[in-house]
C-alpha cells in the first residue's frame, strides 16, 4: 500500500469497467487489489458491507475471487451490476442500434408541446426541471428513457441505463462535478445533443466490455440492494474490504439529478443511508465515556448535529457486529478511516471505529496512514489530507 500510494496517479484507476460511472468516496482500485492478493486466495470469497460502485467487487472478480457487495443507493447498486456483469457485445450494439433509430424516429415527431414538464407524466417530478436542463435537453432524456425502460433484458436494459445515467449528468446544467447546483449560464444544446452524448458514453462502455467480457465472470459476485446494519444471511466470508460512509457527505444529495432520472426518491434514499444528518431519534449513548463526552461536547454547540453522530456511531457497531458474525475465524478486515473536523472538534475516526469495531469482537492488528494531496478533496468543506486503513482481524 505504501509504494501504491508512493506512485499514484488518479488516472490509473480508470483501467477495466472502473471508468463507467462516476461515483464519490471510490475506492483506489490498486489498493484494494493489494489488499485482496494479501488477505484471500482464488475462489475465497469477500464481503464489502458498503459496496458503492463496486470497486472491491470488480476487483476481487478480475483476481478470481467470489464477492458480495451490500448497498442501499439504487445507483451504486446500478453501477457495481453493470460493472460486474460481462456481456455479449453483438447483442449489446444490436440492442443499441433498434434504441438510437426508434429515438430518431421519435424525436423527429414529438415537439416540444408535447413535454411541458407540468403536463408529460414521463418527465421525473422534481423542483426547477427547466433550470437542470434545457427544455430540449428535458424532451431527448425523456424519450430515451421511455425506450430503454422497454428493453426486455435485464442486464442489456442496465448497461444502457447506466449509460443514460451518465448522459443526464453531462447534458445538465449541472454547475459542478458533485451535482448539487445548477448554474445560471444555460448552455446551449443543439437538437439531437442527448443523442450524441448517449452514443459517444455508450459506445465507449461497449468498446472496453468487448475487452472485459472473457476475463470478467459474472457468476463471481453478487450486488445486493440491502441495508448493512440488518442481518447478513449468507455463508461465513474469508476477507472484508470496505469504505463506510462518511458522516458529513451528503451521499444521496450528490446524485440527485441521476436518482431523479432513475426514477428514486432522493429524501427515501438520503433517510436510510448511515451518515445522513436528517436524524429525528434522540441521542443514546455508547457507553464509552470518551466517545460520550465528544458527543455531549458537541450537545452543546448544536445538539441535531450530535444526534446525528451518535446515531451514525450506532449504526456502524452494527455493521461491524454483523461484520465479525459472518467473517471466518482468524481473517481479515480491511477499513477505510478518515478524520474530520466537525464544529471545530476534531472526529478521531480511525480511534472511534477501533473501539466499536473491538467491542464487536475484532482486534486491532495494525494501522496505516495514507497521505492524500489537499487538492484530491474536490469537494470536503473540512480540512482533511490523510485517510487511514484499518487491519482489524
Ligand atoms: C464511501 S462509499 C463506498 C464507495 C465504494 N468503496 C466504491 O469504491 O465505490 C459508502 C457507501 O455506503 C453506502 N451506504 C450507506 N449506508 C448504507 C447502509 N445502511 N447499507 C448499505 N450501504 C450503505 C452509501 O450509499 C455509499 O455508496
Amino acid at each position: 500500500v505504501e509504494e501504491i500510494q508512493r506512485f499514484y496517479n488518479p488516472k490509473d484507476t480508470q483501467y477495466a469497467t472502473h471508468s463507467f460511472h462516476s461515483y464519490p468516496g471510490k475506492f483506489v482500485p490498486q489498493i484494494v487489489r493489494a489488499l485482496i492478493k494479501e488477505y484471500t486466495e482464488e475462489n475465497d470469497t469477500i464481503l464489502d458491507p458498503f459496496c458503492g460502485s463496486g470497486t472491491s467487487l470488480l476487483e476481487a472478480n478480475l483476481l478470481k475471487r467470489y464477492a458480495i457487495g451490500l448497498e442501499l443507493n439504487p445507483l451504486g447498486c446500478l453501477i457495481s451490476n453493470v460493472k460486474t456483469t460481462a456481456l455479449d457485445t453483438r447483442e449489446l450494439r444490436k440492442a443499441t442500434q433498434i434504441l438510437m433509430r426508434e429515438f430518431k424516429q421519435k424525436q423527429k415527431k414529438l415537439t416540444l408541446q408535447d413535454f411541458i414538464p407540468e403536463i408529460n407524466k414521463d418527465i421525473p417530478d422534481f423542483s426547477n426541471r427547466t433550470k437542470w436542463f434545457n427544455p430540449n435537453v428535458l424532451r431527448e432524456l425523456t424519450i430515451l428513457k421511455k425506450i430503454i425502460r422497454k428493453i426486455d433484458d435485464n442486464n442489456i436494459r442496465n448497461f444502457h441505463l447506466l449509460a443514460f445515467s451518465s448522459t443526464v449528468k453531462e447534458a445538465s446544467n449541472s454547475s459542478s462535478l458533485y451535482r448539487l447546483t445548477f448554474s445560471n449560464n444555460k448552455k446551449i444544446f443543439p437538437t439531437l445533443h442527448v443523442f450524441y452524448v448517449f452514443e459517444k458514453i455508450i459506445s465507449r462502455m461497449t468498446f472496453i466490455m468487448d475487452i472485459h467480457n472473457k476475463i470478467i465472470c459474472s457468476e463471481r459476485t453478487k450486488t445486493l440492494k440491502q441495508d448493512a446494519r440488518s442481518g447478513f444471511n449468507f455463508k461465513k466470508v474469508d476477507c472484508i474490504i470496505t469504505n463506510p460512509p462518511s458522516f458529513n457527505f451528503d451521499f444521496a444529495r450528490s446524485f440527485k439529478i441521476h436518482l431523479w432520472w432513475l426514477d428514486e426518491d432522493v429524501n427515501l434514499v438520503d433517510k436510510k443511508l448511515i451518515g445522513t444528518k436528517r436524524v429525528k431519534e434522540n441521542i443514546t449513548y455508547l457507553s464509552i465515556d470518551w466517545i460520550d463526552n465528544l458527543i455531549l461536547e458537541l450537545k452543546k454547540v448544536r445538539e441535531t448535529t450530535a444526534r446525528a453522530l451518535s446515531k451514525y456511531f450506532r449504526d456502524i457497531e452494527k455493521v461491524f457486529q454483523n461484520s465479525y458474525r459472518v467473517l471466518k475465524e482468524g481473517r481479515y478486515c480491511c477499513v477505510r478511516a478518515n478524520s474530520f473536523i466537525l464544529l471545530n472538534t476534531q472526529i478521531d475516526i480511525p480511534r472511534i471505529f477501533t473501539e466499536l469495531a473491538e467491542r464487536s469482537g475484532f482486534r486491532l492488528m495494525k494501522r496505516i496512514k495514507r497521505n492524500i494531496p489537499r487538492k484530491a478533496f474536490i469537494f470536503a468543506k473540512e480540512d482533511r489530507t490523510e485517510e487511514y486503513l484499518l487491519f482489524i482481524k
